[in-house]
């Protein structure tokens, strides 16, 4: 299979063009290395650094002809969403548009969009969130991705694409950026690794559902080979809190530094986790990875780097 991943120098996106390439597909990375690093393109994928949102993309998709849409690429950062949403939206919103329009155009027989469950259902009544939580994001990340998702369903309904949207949850792992404003666990992993103080915004006593970039990487594949249509929430069902996640990370990485506590932050939820039943059922998909070994290994390897 042809699969053109966009974002594929980014944190997840990169590991979905590993785990690709792994299974025999012909991968194409489209990255403007907004914050994804060149390194992490698969050696053996064609890379064209450029933005999304360039005119430059339609040539891509006519040369490439990808089967597969894997649309990794977005301004990942809620609090940036919040600074800028124009900004947010351009690239959230304008730039899937742009993606999805040139899939259906060029004759892709699939798409797969990386959306959120943790930003996308806002503060839901009941928990974990299941897909038919009313969604209520608050913050222009969350109501961009949901605006990108009504766009998608649109060009299915109207234009035949056939498209699946994964709603992550707050994944971490390997590869994700510590000097990043998303991403608590590599951010506090590097900085305890480092020596250095790391900054909880708030009281630390808001739980998010943690999921490991592995198991995401899977419900990649198997919606891959499923042609999987519709939304699916990515994650474990299980709330931990990021005081939590302080302590279990200063413990592997021998740290005994107390946390700073700064403000919290515009745009973030206090408790969310989702319900992944339907991906179990229409995928086959069930988090493999358990947090604490799924944490060790992400600390096992920002202790091999430097940076
Ligand atoms: N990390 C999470 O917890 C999480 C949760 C829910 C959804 N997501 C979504 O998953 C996807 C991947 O996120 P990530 O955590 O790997 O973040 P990331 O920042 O590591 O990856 C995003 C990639 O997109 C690229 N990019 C950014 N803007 C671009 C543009 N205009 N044109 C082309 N490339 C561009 C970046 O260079 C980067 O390589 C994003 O769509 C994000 O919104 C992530």
């Amino acid at each position: 299979m042809r699969v053109l991943i966009t974002g594929g120098a980014g944190f997840i996106g990169s590991q979905v063009a590993d785990a690709h390439i792994a299974r025999g597909d012909e991968v194409v990375v489209v990255d403007s290395l907004a914050s994804g690093r060149r390194e992490y393109v698969p050696a053996g994928a064609r890379f064209y650094e450029m933005d999304i949102r360039d005119v430059g993309l339609r040539e891509v998709f006519a040369r490439e002809r990808p089967q597969l849409v894997s649309h990794h690429a977005a301004q990942a950062s809620v609090s940036a969403s919040v600074r800028d949403p124009a900004w947010d939206a351009d690239v959230n919103v304008l730039g899937t548009i742009r993606v999805a329009a040139l899939a259906a155009e060029y004759g892709a027989e699939h798409l797969i969009f990386a959306s959120t469950g943790g930003a996308l259902y806002g503060e839901p009544a009941r928990l974990p969130a299941d897909e038919s939580t009313p969604i209520l994001p608050l913050s222009p990340y969350g109501c961009a991705k949901a605006c990108a998702e009504r766009y998608l369903d649109l060009f299915g309904r109207l234009g035949g694409l056939r498209a699946c949207s994964l709603r992550y949850a707050n994944v971490y792992g390997p590869r994700q950026d510590p000097h990043g404003e998303a991403g608590v666990v590599a951010i506090f992993a590097r900085a305890l690794l480092d020596g250095r103080q790391a900054t909880i915004h708030g009281d630390g006593e808001q739980t998010r559902d943690f999921v490991f970039v592995d198991d995401v990487v899977r419900a990649n594949l198997l919606a891959a080979e499923r042609r999987a249509q519709g939304a699916f929430n990515i994650g474990t069902g299980v709330g931990t809190s990021v005081n939590a996640i302080y302590r279990t990370l200063a413990r592997l990485t021998g740290s005994t530094a107390a946390p700073r506590h700064g403000p919290p932050r515009a745009g973030d939820v206090r408790h969310i986790t989702l319900a992944a039943d339907a991906a179990a059922a229409a995928l086959g998909w069930r988090p493999a990875a358990s947090l604490d070994d799924g944490l060790a290994a992400t600390v096992a390897w920002f202790a091999r780097r430097q940076r």
